[in-house]
C-alpha cells in the first residue's frame, strides 16, 4: 500500500475523491469541456468542494479549487488539511500553477494533496513556495531604493 490508503494517515482519501468526483458533475465548462472538481478537508473534519465555472470571457474562467477555498472561509474557514482534484473522467488531476498558489495560502506546507505519484505534501508540489512569511520578512527589513528602481524622488 502507498501513501494514499486512507487507513495510513487518517485521510479517506477515497471518500475525499468521490467528493471531488461528485461536484465535478456540477462544473460550468461549455467552453473548454474540461470539467474539474476539487474536493479539500480541513482541520476541523468538514469536508468543502468546488467545481470551475467558465465565462465566454475565458481568462476569467474560476478553477474547481477556487470555489473551493470559497467555500472553505464561506462555511466558517479553518486549514486545508488534504486535497483532492479530479478531472472529467475522475481521475486525479494536478492544480495549476495559481491553485497551487490558493492551497499554499490555505492550507501551508502541511497540507496533503493527493497526486498521480502518490500522497504529497504542498511543499513538494509548490517548492519554494511565495507566501504570507515573504511579506513579514519584507516588513521587519524594509527594501531601501535602489539607482534606476523605480520612479525618481527628485
Ligand atoms: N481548471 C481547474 O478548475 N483547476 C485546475 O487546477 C486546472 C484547470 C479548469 C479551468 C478551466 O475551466 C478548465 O479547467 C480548462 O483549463
Amino acid at each position: 500500500m502507498g501513501d494514499g490508503d486512507d487507513s495510513l494517515d487518517g485521510v479517506d482519501w477515497a471518500a475525499l475523491q468521490g467528493a471531488a468526483v461528485g461536484v465535478m458533475r456540477h462544473a460550468y465548462a461549455p467552453y473548454s469541456s474540461f470539467p474539474v472538481g476539487a474536493a479539500g478537508l480541513v482541520d476541523d473534519g468538514r469536508v468543502v468542494v468546488g467545481c470551475n465555472v467558465e465565462n465566454a470571457a475565458y481568462g476569467v474562467a474560476l478553477c474547481a479549487e477556487c470555489g473551493m477555498v470559497s467555500q472553505l472561509h464561506s462555511t466558517g474557514g479553518g486549514r486545508l488539511v488534504a486535497v483532492v482534484c479530479v478531472g472529467g473522467d475522475g481521475g486525479l488531476l494536478m492544480p495549476c500553477g495559481r491553485c497551487r498558489q490558493l492551497l499554499w495560502e490555505n492550507g501551508g506546507p502541511v497540507c496533503r494533496v493527493l497526486t498521480p505519484e502518490g500522497v504529497l505534501p504542498m511543499s513538494a508540489v509548490l517548492p519554494q513556495a511565495f507566501g504570507s512569511d515573504d511579506l513579514d520578512a519584507a516588513a521587519r527589513h524594509p527594501a531601501r531604493p535602489t539607482s534606476g528602481g523605480g520612479p525618481s524622488s527628485s
